[in-house]
């Protein structure tokens, strides 16, 4: 049996889970880190437990997330090599920047880039044990277009990509690879979100479609197959870079 892993960040969310499910039936050995809910991925784990991991934890707190992954690490003996870091906070509050309450957006950035720092921080740890490992981030098209009522979503966002850049200068020596994927609207099942905030979405993403050449937003699979690719033995070479998928869309 293999004794590589995968880390999945946001395991149980719309991307996430897809993409531990894909790595699943690729028969992978899976790390999902998940925040407060498991409903997404609950029977797939159980079916193959002897292959994935369930951490639960808030990625903002380095100490708990330190302590979580390292102790899965010990039990299984595996050696984790490839990291997906899809979890992110929304701030459902929907405001300008002048109307926005400096708590909720302090816990955004918390959330998103404290917390993008910490799931770095511990596993290059064990990328750089083995002089070995692949990371894509999840950024957002918002990077570079913005995103009125939601700054904190917004500055994260580009935050990340450039924590990739500059992480893939500084890793490079080690054989990590950094890259960020940062998709237009993704299609995705909105339950999760509270009506207003569903309302906002569904304005916004009605508006930006009709910008889009290919007409539609994007599909899990149109963004598998880049980061499948990224992750791969097959990239030796693309480094520090973050890649729009927005049909087309600049
Ligand atoms: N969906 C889109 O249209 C779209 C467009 C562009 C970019 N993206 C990016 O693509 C990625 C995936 O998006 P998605 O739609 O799959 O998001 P999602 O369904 O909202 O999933 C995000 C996950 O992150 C987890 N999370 C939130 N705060 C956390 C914390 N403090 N600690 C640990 N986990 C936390 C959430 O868990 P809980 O729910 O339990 O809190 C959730 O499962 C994100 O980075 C997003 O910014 C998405």
């Amino acid at each position: 049996m293999k004794n590589s892993a995968i880390i999945i960040t946001g395991a149980n969310g719309n991307v996430g889970s897809y993409f531990a499910k894909k790595y699943c039936d690729l028969g992978e050995n899976l790390i999902l880190i998940i925040h407060t809910s498991d409903h997404r991925i609950k029977k797939f784990v159980k079916d193959n437990s002897d292959r994935i991991k369930v951490v639960q934890v808030d990625l903002s707190d380095y100490l708990n997330l330190k302590t979580k992954l390292a102790k899965v690490i010990t039990e299984t003996g595996w050696k984790p090599d490839r990291l997906i870091h899809t979890a992110t906070a929304r701030s459902h509050a929907i405001k300008l920047l002048a109307d926005s309450d400096p708590e909720l957006w302090k816990n955004i950035i918390n959330a998103n880039l404290i917390g993008t720092f910490n799931i770095l921080k511990t596993t290059l740890k064990y990328f750089k044990e083995n002089k070995n490992g692949k990371i894509v981030l999840f950024g957002s098209n918002v990077s570079r277009i913005g995103l009125p009522k939601d700054t904190a979503y917004a500055a994260s966002k580009a935050g990340i990509a450039n924590i990739g850049r500059t992480l893939a200068a500084e890793e490079a020596v080690n054989n990590i690879i950094v890259n960020t994927v940062s998709p237009g609207p993704i299609k995705i099942d909105d339950g999760q979100f509270t009506e207003s905030y569903r309302k906002f979405r569904e304005e916004y993403y009605k508006e930006k479609v009709r910008d889009i050449p290919l007409k539609r937003c994007a599909s899990f699979q149109d963004i598998f197959g880049l980061c499948e690719f990224l992750l791969s033995k097959d990239n030796s070479y693309i480094t520090g870079e973050e890649f729009f998928i927005t049909g087309g869309k600049i």
